[in-house]
């Protein structure tokens, strides 16, 4: 695992929005619940339709996938809504200053 910068912290969109990015050779989505940051695969489980067009749900902490729905909890990786039912990957990421770092494998 190394830490990577991800994105600058000025570029995470406002709550609700989902930033994709490419790091460390990886499509990394990135998105701000309650003033923390999280970090998952930048692809779909079912189709690998990018979640970086979906949008998250700060209630339950989840991004819905827009080509046919499938939600994942992203503190865990784990679907919580069908078609997709395999977990995408999440990354622990930290705010660095103005930086935003992702702990890659
Ligand atoms: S590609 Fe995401 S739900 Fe089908």
């Amino acid at each position: 695992m190394a830490w990577i910068r991800a994105a600058a912290l000025s570029e995470l969109p406002a709550e609700g929005a989902v930033l994709g990015v490419e790091a460390g050779g990886r499509r990394v989505a990135l998105a701000l619940v309650d003033g923390e940051v999280y970090a998952f695969a930048d692809n779909c489980t079912h189709r690998d339709f990018p979640l970086s067009l979906g949008e998250v749900d700060a209630e339950t902490c989840t991004v819905t996938c827009e080509w046919h729905g499938a939600a994942f909890d992203i503190r865990t990786g784990d679907p919580t809504c069908g078609p997709a039912f395999r977990p995408i990957a999440v990354f622990a990421a930290r705010v660095d200053g103005s930086d935003v770092m992702v702990d890659l494998p």
